[in-house]
């Protein structure tokens, strides 16, 4: 049985030779396709794969429509947005992320994101501290749990609000305070950093409104997904309040245009890197040949999301 690891975005050596190595010791033949050029690369790579492992490659039905032996796709890494789960579903290929493997990467991003927005991106001038400023956290996951304790560690007030998370005790015991809403998040937060996912109630979900409530001075962190901003809403609240500023790891639709109109209050990296340290490769890349392991072994469906 073959698992064809498909990366545009590589995973580091020291990942891929382990998990390789993981995939020999099972008796499973592993094939590598990095930083392929077109759909129709990986659609002919696929052919005789029986598991695929991705990061944030797009799995869509036109993929699954050229892999007729495929049984699983893990998705190395924590959002799924990529995947046609659907296609997935109707062919009976179980769907799988790995949760929790790259969290800690993308949380010391997003802490980081916050300093390098609070001293002017790194240029001469006085900047801020952000210790004794109020944190708030958009879903309170994986990610958004360690972005919580290490705002704490820093001095910050943490909040944290996720529709999601209902009982107080789980705030509580990690000393943040459980914001009621959205809307009361960002009103009373200097910088909110983003953990949601992509999903149809999300997409677009932040924008204008809750912007422009958000206290003098304040900043969004997107550590998360692009679409879930509204990037029309998004411009207007950075025209109107000169005071507003936005960091992300996916660069927007009109990125462009936003440098332009608002240098040191916008910032974007050129390509997505919170999931982009050693340690997250390893971890998400190893956990993803394991899954397929003890799937293909032993049956084990823990991680699916197509159920
Ligand atoms: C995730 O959902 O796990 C992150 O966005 C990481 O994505 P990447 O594997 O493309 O870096």
């Amino acid at each position: 049985m073959k698992i064809l690891i498909a990366t545009e975005k590589p995973f580091s050596k020291q990942a891929t030779d382990g998990m390789a190595a993981i995939a020999r010791e099972a008796g499973l033949e592993c094939a590598l396709l990095e930083k392929y050029a077109s759909v129709d690369v990986l659609k002919a790579a696929v052919a005789d794969a029986d598991a695929l492992i991705v990061r944030s490659d797009k799995v869509t039905a036109d993929v699954i429509g050229a892999a007729p032996k495929l049984r699983i796709v893990v998705r190395a890494g924590a959002g799924y947005d990529n995947l046609d789960l659907a296609a997935c579903t109707a062919r009976g290929i179980v769907a799988m992320n790995t949760p929790g493997q790259n969290s800690n990467a993308v949380a010391e991003l997003a802490i980081s994101m916050m300093i390098f927005m609070a001293r002017n991106q790194f240029t001469p001038g006085t900047g801020h501290e952000i210790s004794g400023k109020r944190l708030g956290i958009h879903a309170y996951g994986n990610v958004g749990r360690i972005v919580a304790r290490y705002g704490r560690a820093l001095g910050m007030e943490v909040s944290a609000y996720d529709p999601f998370v209902t009982d107080p005790a789980i705030f509580a015991g990690d000393g943040v305070r459980m914001a009621s809403s959205a809307a009361e998040l960002y009103a009373n937060s200097d910088y909110v950093s983003l953990h949601i996912p992509t999903t149809a109630e999300t997409k677009g979900s932040i924008g204008y409104e809750l912007l422009m409530s958000m206290p003098q001075g304040a900043t969004l962190v997107n550590t998360a997904r692009k679409e879930v901003i509204d990037e029309a809403g998004l411009m207007r609240a950075l025209d109107e309040r000169t005071d507003l500023k936005y960091i992300t790891d996916i660069a927007p639709d009109t990125a462009a245009e936003l440098a332009e109109k608002f240098g040191k209050r916008f910032f974007a990296t050129p390509k997505k890197m919170g999931a982009e340290t050693a340690e997250a490769n390893v971890n998400a890349g190893l956990a993803a040949v394991r899954q397929i392991v003890a799937f293909f072994k032993e049956g084990v469906t823990k991680f699916q999301v197509n159920r």
